[in-house]
C-alpha cells in the first residue's frame, strides 16, 4: 500500500504527489526541513521541532507556508493516515517555484511537503551493539545551525563511513569534532564527564541533544558542553549520538580505536533508556 503524502493543502497517493521541477528547493536547495520522531503514534518533542522550524525560516528570509499550529495539525493527520505506530514525520518547507534567478522572488508562495517513514525507533537491535564512525573533515557551510536541505556533504560523509566499512561519519573541524553527519556527537570521559561540543552555527542546535541533556544533569551527571578532539574521544571510556531518528545511539568505535571493551557502555545505556522513557511518556 501506497504512502499518503502531503503536498501544499492535498494528502495525495505518493505516485501523484508532485512538486515544480522551478521549486527552489530542487534548484537552489532553498529549503529548510525537520524530522519528528514518532512513539505510539505520538510526535515526540514536536514543538521544539517546529520552534526551529521557524527560527531556521526566519533566518533565511523564508515566509511560513503555515502557522506552527497548522503545521503540527497536518503532522497528526500524517501519523494517522499512514498508521505510524512508531518512525518518523519529515517535512520540508521551500521558498517555492519561480523561474530560475540567483536572486530571491518576492512573490513564490512557499511550499509545504511532509512524508513519513515507519521505523523501529525504540528496540532498535543496532543501539544494543552500538556503531562504529570514522571522522571526516567539514567540508558542510557555516550555518549548520539552520537545518537546510542542503545535505550532500552529510550523504558523502555517511557513504564515506558506508565504503570504510563504519556505520556513521564525525565532522572534523579546526582538530575539533563538530558533530555527526546527521546527529550530534559526546563522548563519556575517563573521569565520567559527558563533553559535547557548544552550541554556535558550526552545529545544528539538537533536539534531542537538549532532552538528553537535561536527563543527564537531573541523574546528576556532569556536562561540559565544549569542543574535543578525535585524539580525545579515541580515550573516552564512551561516546554516542543524539537524533530524532536514532535516539541516543551508542558509538563503540572511532576510527580505528575501540573505546572501552567494544560495547555500548553503562551512561549510554542509561540515557537511550531515560530517553525512551520520556518519549513514552509523552
Ligand atoms: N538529522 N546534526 C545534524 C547535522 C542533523 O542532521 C541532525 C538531525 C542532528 C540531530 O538533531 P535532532 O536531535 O533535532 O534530530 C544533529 C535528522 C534526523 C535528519 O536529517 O534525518
Amino acid at each position: 500500500m501506497s504512502r499518503i503524502v502531503y503536498v501544499n493543502g492535498e494528502y495525495l497517493p505518493e505516485e501523484d504527489a508532485k512538486i515544480s521541477v522551478f521549486d527552489r528547493g530542487f534548484l537552489f536547495a532553498d529549503g529548510v526541513y525537520e524530522v519528528s520522531a514518532v512513539i505510539d503514534g505520538k510526535l515526540i518533542d514536536n514543538e521544539a521541532h517546529l520552534a526551529r522550524l521557524k527560527r531556521s525560516m526566519s533566518e533565511l528570509k523564508m515566509t511560513p507556508p503555515a502557522t506552527g499550529d497548522e503545521i503540527i495539525a497536518i503532522m497528526e493527520q500524517m501519523v494517522e493516515r499512514n498508521g505510524i505506530d512508531e518512525g518518523l514525520v519529515y517535512l520540508q518547507v521551500t521558498r517555492g517555484a519561480a523561474d530560475r534567478d540567483f536572486a530571491m522572488p518576492t512573490d513564490a508562495t512557499p511550499s509545504l511537503v511532509m512524508f513519513t517513514q515507519k521505523k523501529t525507533l525504540a528496540k532498535n537491535p543496532v543501539a544494543d551493539k552500538g556503531i562504529s564512525v570514522i571522522t571526516v573533515p567539514d567540508i558542510r557551510w557555516k550555518r549548520r545551525d539552520i537545518k537546510t536541505v542542503a545535505l550532500l556533504p552529510a550523504s558523502m560523509a555517511k557513504q564515506a563511513a558506508l565504503d570504510a566499512g563504519a556505520n556513521d561519519a564525525w565532522f572534523v573541524e579546526d582538530g575539533f569534532v563538530n558533530e555527526g553527519s546527521s546527529n550530534n556527537a559526546f563522548i563519556v570521559t575517563e573521569d565520567g564527564k559527558i563533553i559535547t561540543r557548544h552550541l554556535g552555527n558550526e552545529i545544528l542546535h539538537g533536539i534531542t541533544r537538549k532532552a538528553v541533556m537535561e536527563l543527564a544533569r537531573r541523574e546528576n551527571l556532569e556536562i561540559e558542553e565544549r569542543p574535543f578532539t578525535p585524539e580525545e574521544a579515541y580515550d573516552a571510556r564512551e561516546a554516542f549520538s543524539t537524533s530524532a531518528s536514532a535516539f541516543v545511539m551508542p558509538v563503540i568505535k572511532i576510527d580505528d580505536h575501540t573505546l572501552g571493551n567494544g560495547v555500548p557502555g553503562p551512561v549510554t545505556d542509561k540515557l537511550r533508556k531515560l530517553y525512551i522513557e520520556m518519549a513514552k511518556a509523552g
